[in-house]
């Protein structure tokens, strides 16, 4: 790789170790993937490597939380002193929620290592916004913005929805950027591998959350990691639709990029999507592709849901809104239990227009910091799973092998009052 001045000084380690680490690292990375040099970039998601099984064998063997993120962020074999982060840098998921722990069924010394990580967190600047959705908590990059992000369903908003630039960095990649300010230039953030790949010709109207979802979730099978780009989409979707579409988009495919013509801010018109490229191949999306859709989402057969979850990718204040306005005044049953995933300001937001208060009085929880897919925590005895999420539906079956039922968000607050599925496609 070519490498400038000051990338050059943080390789020979005139900055300190940790930012030699973290300019190692980078280099090895981009020339495996023939990158020819670095580009800036000052907004970063990522965090300290999860506590998950071998990362607490791990930290029981070590002192510190700098050794934790030496080994699993930085691939060093040695502890290095982790020095504040260089660029704007704030947190994905963790494990489990602070105030919900035990009825999570996590053990104490997780949730020990979980609170030591956060204040690793502080002492060197990464913002703990702890959720998957980063954009909805004030991090949002403008067009062109080069990042460095991880997980799929973000990953895929930014580039589609905000004309941001990233590829699915990791929690190497991302540790390292943050304490540099650097990311290879491959992938996603060079103008021509923007460009669409296969059209989509939409044949229905796509009216809800739902309905995108199961767009996202058919195309993406057939498009895997190309770049689609939808035509014929008749109506304006709004930021719920569009954040679910790419999470079932990068769910059963490995998307990273869309267009939608004449709604997304690269895709003014079809030239524009595909560049001067013809589509290698059209594709299409109409009734019979929507009803395929939805069957391959819904494998379970067992009728009585003993856990119905909300918020994948973490739920917006307007989903809560939508959420209380189905459940206030009713009671989720007593075979069932409702958990409704968000980061801490939406919670906040919540609690403020007394949308905690209607869904705790319903008997369900608002849950922060974590989702179920990747704590691997259910409530116990969990056997059958409602959720209005395409991604949470593809990954709950594979991940736990429960039954899972996929539907709307109305199907999913009647699953949790009355214990029982009842939802079908309308
Ligand atoms: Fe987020 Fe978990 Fe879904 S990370 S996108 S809530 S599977």
């Amino acid at each position: 790789m070519i490498l400038t001045s000051d990338e050059q000084t943080m390789l020979k380690g005139r900055e300190g170790v940790a930012k030699q680490k973290a300019m190692e690292l980078l280099v090895k990375y981009g020339e495996a993937l023939g990158a020819e040099r670095m580009v800036n970039t000052n907004n970063v998601f990522g965090g300290v490597v999860a506590p998950i099984p071998f990362v607490r064998k791990f930290a029981a063997k070590v002192k510190d939380i700098d050794s934790i993120f030496s080994e699993f962020n930085l691939d060093s074999g040695n502890r290095v002193t982790i020095p504040q982060v260089k660029v704007f840098t704030c947190s994905f998921l963790n494990s489990l929620d602070p105030d919900h722990w035990q009825m999570m069924g996590a053990n104490e010394s997780t949730y020990k290592l979980q609170m030591r990580m956060e204040k690793f967190c502080r002492r060197i600047g990464i913002n703990l916004t702890n959720t998957c959705a980063p954009y909805l908590v004030g991090n949002v990059p403008v067009k062109g913005e080069h990042c460095a992000w991880l997980e799929s369903s973000a990953v895929v908003y930014c580039n589609s929805v905000l004309g941001a630039r990233t590829n699915t960095e990791g929690w190497e990649s991302t540790g390292a950027a943050m304490l540099v300010g650097k990311i290879p230039y491959w992938g996603y953030h060079i103008d021509e591998n923007r460009l669409g790949t296969h059209l989509v010709n939409v044949d229905i109207n796509l009216n809800s959350v739902m309905d995108w979802n199961l767009l996202g979730y058919y195309i993406g099978e057939l498009v895997q990691e190309q770049v689609p780009v939808f035509k014929g989409v008749r109506s304006i979707p709004n930021l719920n639709e569009l954040k679910s579409f790419g999470a079932a988009l990068a769910s059963s495919g490995g998307t990273e990029m869309y267009h939608i013509v004449g709604i997304t801010p690269e895709a003014h018109n079809i030239n524009e999507a595909f560049g001067n490229k013809k589509p290698v191949t059209t594709l299409y999306f109409g009734k019979s592709e929507r009803e395929k859709a939805y069957n391959n989402l819904n494998s379970a057969k067992d009728q009585n849901v003993d856990f119905v979850t909300l918020g994948c990718p973490h739920y917006s204040i307007e989903e809560v809104w939508e959420v209380c306005k189905l459940l206030k005044g009713k009671y989720v049953s007593t075979n069932t239990n409702l958990w409704i995933f968000m980061s801490r300001p939406i919670k906040a937001l919540a609690d403020r227009n007394g949308y905690t208060e209607i869904i705790t009085n319903a008997g369900g929880y608002i849950m922060t910091d974590t989702c179920p897919v990747y704590s691997q925590l259910y409530p116990k005895g969990t056997k059958v799973v409602a959720t209005d999420s395409a991604k949470q539906a593809h990954y709950t079956p594979a991940v736990m092998g429960f039954e899972t039922w996929y539907g709307s968000l109305d199907d999913c607050i009647q699953a949790a009052i009355s214990g029982e599925w009842r939802g079908e496609l309308k």
